[in-house]
């Protein structure tokens, strides 16, 4: 089997993919059947300073080409989190905290008490799409980008992951200010902005009428993003969005990911997923002549031809 170990931002994974936030992360015991599944990293729910329902029901809308969701940030709150922190860590694999608040402050000190919970990396959720007050309301422009980049900077040592949100007119400016602000790496891309209404009963179908868009359907403007974040910093992307084979995986790689995450995949394939992905990474980096996922990074830009 191909040797797949990467390193991103000073994170040591044995293969490119990563648990995404939202989908088999909430316990300890869930994030270990993940690693036992053959992840390279685990990213954890979204978690936040206090205990939140999240949304009501429905919650999730699953479409012929992905899955529309309006989970809204459901939580125990960072206190409680720590416990499903410390059970995760036995897998031995990086530990990535995910973390959202209401204001800058907020999120930088969410991902100070993240790294103290055991969290080997903090990834900023500033594009959540459907939760009012947090996520994508705090990261669409620039400059709340970049100051909160800096605050958390100043606030923790482990790697900064900044979760940018592909609902704006231009990701790579909202790359750049994350670079800028300190951010060790971006992650692209969060859910699509959108909805469905049900012709008979003439109602939006989510309980909070917008959700996410995710899965298969969003590939094409994830790697789009990946590829405009790719010529515009310097610092290492991580791709997600409708990931469920290897090429899909190598596909954002080539675009500038140098490793990938996993979300809705995980949900309608099972954990299964993780060693599919990387079976068939291996077999076409054997095929084609690549000897490291390193050397698939970039590769469909001019300049590295
Ligand atoms: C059910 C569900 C819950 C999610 N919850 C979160 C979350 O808590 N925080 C976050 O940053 N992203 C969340 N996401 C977004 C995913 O992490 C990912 O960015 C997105 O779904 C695209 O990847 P995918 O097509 O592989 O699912 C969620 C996605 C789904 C489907």
């Amino acid at each position: 089997m191909t040797d797949l170990s990467v390193e991103v931002c000073g994170l040591r994974l044995r293969n490119p993919t990563m648990l995404a936030s939202g989908v088999l992360d909430e316990t300890g015991k869930s994030m270990l059947a993940v690693a036992k599944a053959g992840a390279g990293a685990i990213v954890t729910k979204s978690i936040g300073r206090d205990p939140r329902v999240g949304h009501p029901n429905p919650t999730v809308v699953e479409l012929d080409h992905g899955l529309l969701n309006a989970m809204g940030l459901p939580n125990p709150g960072i206190e409680l989190y720590a416990e499903e922190i410390n059970e995760a860590k036995k897998s031995g694999i990086p530990i990535i905290g995910s973390v959202f608040g209401g204001t800058e402050e907020e999120i930088a000190d969410l991902a100070m008490l993240m790294e103290r919970s055991g969290a080997d990396a903090v990834e900023l959720n500033l594009s959540c799409p459907h939760a009012k007050g947090y996520g994508a309301e705090l990261g669409s422009t620039p400059e709340r980008v970049e100051s909160i980049c800096r605050l958390t900077r100043g606030k923790t040592k482990v790697p900064i992951l900044a979760k940018l949100t592909p609902n704006t007119s231009s990701i790579a400016d909202l790359a750049r200010a994350a670079e800028r602000g300190g951010a060790h790496c971006i992650v692209a891309i969060n859910t699509l902005k959108g909805m469905a209404i049900d012709p008979e009963s003439r109602q939006p179908i989510l309980g909070n009428k917008f959700g996410g868009l995710s899965g298969p359907a969003i590939k094409p403007v994830g790697v789009r993003c990946v590829y405009e974040i790719y010529e515009a910093v310097q610092i290492p992307i991580i791709g997600v969005g409708g990931i469920a084979s290897g090429k899909d995986a190598i596909e954002y790689m080539m675009a500038g990911a140098s490793a990938v995450q996993i979300g809705t995949a995980v949900w309608t394939e099972g954990t299964g997923i993780f060693g599919k992905v990387c079976k068939e990474m291996s077999k076409f980096m054997k095929e084609n002549g690549y000897a490291t996922p390193r050397e698939l990074v970039g590769v469909a830009h001019p300049a590295r031809r």
